[in-house]
């Protein structure tokens, strides 16, 4: 699969993530506080590097495609979009992908992580045609909660106690859907849209 295209709104440019972006990804990734409902923080510019080029890699061979997020005239990495859709869980023929999200701690509160997921569902619905986008979130996660309810996600279901979280807790993981009738988006015709 080709690169993820670069999509632009009024404040960010969503670009192909970049070995040379280790140095960026670091400060997120390996924040406890981003990561504290993810997988632990990394350490070292060492780490951020294996983490782009398993995410290049498995976007390669079509799992996933991810955004760099940056500002428009400063091409420093804030922040990360996924869209994942392994064949081997069945989500092209189904339409559906797993989106994600994460954004440096220092620009939490600014709408950010709203604009970068608004335009990675637009395409999702629009170039990539597709029916359904997900999201899997620790219930209690109340950023990413607000984020998806702000966007027009449903709760769709509740996995009592699924993820066992640094805090030595259990914790509730939600589902939430967004289909692309949600957002106004004309049905699909599977038989000619691939
Ligand atoms: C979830 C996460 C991506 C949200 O990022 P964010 O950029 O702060 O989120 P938003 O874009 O929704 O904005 C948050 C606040 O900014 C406000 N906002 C929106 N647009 C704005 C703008 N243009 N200017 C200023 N503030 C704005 C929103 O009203 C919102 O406030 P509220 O939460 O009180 O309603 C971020 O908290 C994060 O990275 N968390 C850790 C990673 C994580 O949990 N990922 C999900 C794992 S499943």
């Amino acid at each position: 699969m080709m690169s993820a295209r670069v999509l632009t709104t009024s404040r960010l440019v969503l670009r192909e993530l970049r070995p040379a972006d280790a140095a960026d990804v670091l400060v997120f990734r390996g924040d406890p506080e981003v990561q504290r409902f993810d997988d632990p923080p990394i350490k070292t510019v060492g780490e951020a590097r294996a983490l782009i080029s398993e995410l290049r890699r498995a976007q390669r061979i079509g799992d996933i495609q991810v955004w760099a997020i940056t500002e428009q005239g400063i091409d420093r990495v804030i922040g990360l979009v996924t869209l994942q859709h392994p064949a081997r869980r069945g989500d092209g023929y189904h339409r559906r992908a797993e989106i994600g999200y994460g954004i440096a701690r220092s620009r939490w509160g600014q709408g950010i992580g709203s604009e970068a997921t608004r335009a990675v569902i637009c395409h999702a619905f629009e170039t990539l045609k597709l029916n359904r986008v997900f999201a899997r979130t620790i219930a209690d996660n109340h950023e990413s909660v607000r984020l998806l309810e702000r966007l027009g996600f449903a709760r769709e279901g509740l996995q009592r106690e699924h993820s066992l979280e640094d805090d030595g807790r259990f914790h509730d993981s939600a589902v939430y859907g967004l289909l692309r009738r949600d957002w106004g988006y004309p049905p699909l015709d599977p038989d000619t849209e691939t």
